[in-house]
């Protein structure tokens, strides 16, 4: 693994000689905020997205023994498809941490096949608030983002307004909005800026433009992943060489 900073003292770029030490590197950094919030205020709230390249850091985490029962599990988004379905960030997700002792109770899945999917978001973001107290800011202990091709992440897709969301703290993304694929609910750009800890996990070559893109000063409509720069904690762009433009 390679380490290094740049722009805000708070970002830095990990790069993992191959998936398992990838894997490793994600689960550990969360391991390490999970451990640090519980110890500090009774409870961790982390927020997973989907896609496949976090799920081998999942796997890794669920090996470490940390205090599941003071864990609470959000997402960052999930396609409008039923929990169990394949495509489904939830099942993906539960599948890769089966092996921790999570207790149902603690896992919070958005309910994006909900036919009203504005009035799921408007729920997830009531569950959102009564978790974290209304006096208190959203602010998660841990969020993972992956990063598309077209520079998208959570579900705010380029170009679509979607990253210039501030009025709520979920959303409901319908299908012109999201280029071939399902609606979606989606946390908004003033959830995952508020994140203790961003993760951005990236693989492969395709990702090197992306996060380049992701990393350059410019419009967040334009590559959404750029909102992961406003993260007020600590940013790790978690990325194996291919995506980091060497290898
Ligand atoms: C989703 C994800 C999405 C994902 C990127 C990267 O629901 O699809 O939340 O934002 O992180 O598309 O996906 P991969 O990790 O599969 O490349």
């Amino acid at each position: 693994m390679t380490r290094s900073s740049s722009g805000p003292d708070r970002e830095e770029i990990l790069v993992a000689r191959d998936a398992r030490e990838m894997a490793s590197l994600g689960a550990e950094l969360l391991a390490r905020a999970i451990a640090e919030a519980v110890d500090a205020r009774g409870v961790a709230r982390v927020a997973l997205s989907g896609g496949s390249t976090p799920l081998d850091a999942y796997a890794a985490l669920a090996t470490y023994d940390l205090p599941w029962d003071a864990v609470d599990w959000f997402w960052v988004d999930e396609r409008a498809v039923p929990p169990d379905h394949e495509r489904a960030n939830f099942a993906a997700a539960r599948r890769a941490l089966a092996a921790a002792p999570i207790p149902e109770g603690r896992l919070h899945r958005m309910e994006a096949e909900a036919p009203d999917l504005a009035a799921a978001a408007a729920r997830y973001e009531a569950l959102l608030r009564a978790s974290f107290g209304v006096a208190s800011a959203v602010a998660f202990d841990a969020v993972t983002l992956g990063i598309g091709d077209d520079g998208h992440t959570a579900s705010l897709f380029p170009r679509t307004g979607a990253a210039l969301i501030a009025d709520r703290l979920v959303a409901a993304i319908p299908a012109e909005r999201t280029p071939g694929l399902e609606p979606r609910l989606t946390l908004t750009a003033p959830v995952l800026r508020k994140a203790r800890l961003a993760v951005v996990l990236a693989r492969g070559a395709s990702k090197r433009g992306p996060v380049e893109a992701a990393r350059r000063a410019g419009s967040d409509d334009e590559v959404p992943a750029r909102i992961a720069r406003g993260v007020e904690g600590q940013l790790f762009w978690l990325l194996d060489e291919a995506a980091a433009g060497g290898g």
